[in-house]
């Protein structure tokens, strides 16, 4: 917590931290209310008080205001749904959701596949860097059905996920911007020509929120279970049904108007910094579950992600390989995703 909550989400100190239920704290650095009690942030994701962030309203400005083109991340923004409100999200999930349903069997066969190629280092002897060799080619060979962007170029968009943070200067922007370009452009190349921008829009959100979600919350997961279980193979732990961490730690919204939640007064236009992390350390295993959200807004990837870590930890469990941990750092590049950069460990019998 000495460095504030700006990096809150990924201190050492994090977990006991939410253990003290705490009452909404503004916080003058970031200028945002820290909501960090499960109950307390519930009420808040579904209130009819809060709305999302408005970012794309966001970028709208900066492009007048800079004279630069962001036209990239504001064709993903329109499709994100959890960026939109009202008609317009209601829209955006409605296609999200028909794009999952025509992707079944499609995404059914890309995750069977990636499984088998993409776990085979951890069977073998030596060290392995887990992030790079192990989870971003898996989470891009599993979701390619849902974007459409091959995995060879995702991989070299390593910026996208940070679309979100809005503590970066326009260079990380328009980096942020030419890389949604280039998937964009992969994506129109994929497509019937005429194909319209929200079938490309939609597939452009997709990538971004596929990505960074699942490395993360599998990553930090992994390396949460492989630093408590020390001494044991991997064929010998439990592995828990609910991921223990999640790489999405928190969300923003903001106060349509003012209005009180218990013994807190939220003024119109107040950003409120909703933390998932308090589900997530929870004892509750209903709370824990909401680390995918509630309400409206609820995580549209969850089955896809659930069933990516139950197969993989299924996997995990028939290796009669020790994976000790050699190094790790989590990734301090943005704001907003708990991600490791790496996780190596040394695999042996
Ligand atoms: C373990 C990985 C993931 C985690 C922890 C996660 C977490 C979340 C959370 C907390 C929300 C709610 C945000 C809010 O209340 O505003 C959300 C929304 C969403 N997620 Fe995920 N997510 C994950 C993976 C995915 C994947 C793989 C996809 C699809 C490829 C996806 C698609 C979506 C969509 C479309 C929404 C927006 C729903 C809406 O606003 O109506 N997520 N996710």
């Amino acid at each position: 917590m000495d460095k504030g909550f700006l990096t809150f989400h990924r201190s050492a100190e994090r977990h006991a931290w939410y253990l003290r239920g705490m009452d909404p704290v503004f916080d003058p650095v970031i200028k945002a209310w820290i909501i960090s009690d499960p109950g307390c942030c519930e009420r808040l994701l579904t209130s009819p008080d809060t709305r999302p962030a408005t970012y794309s309203d966001d970028y709208a400005a900066l492009e007048k205001r800079l004279g630069i083109d962001f036209s990239n991340v504001l064709l993903a923004f329109l499709h994100i749904p959890m960026c939109l409100h009202e008609e317009a999200h209601r829209k955006a999930r409605r296609r999200v959701a028909a794009h999952l349903a025509a992707r079944k069997s499609d995404l059914s066969d890309s995750m069977s596949k990636s499984l088998a190629a993409h776990l085979q280092p951890l069977r073998q002897e030596g060290e392995l860097e887990i992030i790079s060799q192990v989870l971003l080619p898996l989470v891009l060979g599993v979701t390619e059905p849902l974007t459409d962007v091959p995995p060879a170029v995702a991989a070299q968009c390593r910026t996208v996920s940070t679309i979100f943070d809005k503590s970066i200067g326009p260079r990380k922007r328009q980096r942020i911007d030419a890389e949604l370009g280039l998937m964009r452009a992969a994506i129109v190349g994929k497509l019937d020509p005429d194909a319209s921008e929200d079938e490309v829009g939609l597939r452009l959100a997709l990538a971004v929120l596929g990505r960074d979600t699942l490395i993360g919350t599998i990553g930090a997961s992994l390396y949460s279970i492989l630093s408590a279980n020390r001494g044991r193979r991997l064929n010998e732990i439990i592995y828990p049904e609910m991921p223990p961490e999640t790489g999405v730690p928190y969300i923003e919204r903001i106060a349509i108007h003012a209005f009180s939640d218990q013994r807190t007064r939220f003024n119109a236009g107040d950003r409120l910094r909703i933390y998932f992390q308090a589900f997530a350390y929870s004892e509750s295993a209903l709370d824990q579950s909401k680390i995918f959200g509630v309400g409206n807004h609820l995580c549209m990837g969850k089955a896809l992600s659930l069933d990516l870590w139950r197969e993989m930890t299924s996997a995990l469990g028939k290796i009669p390989l020790y994976a000790d941990v050699v190094s790790h750092e989590w990734r301090t590049d943005d704001y907003v995703f708990l991600c490791p950069s790496h996780l190596n460990v040394r695999l042996h019998a």
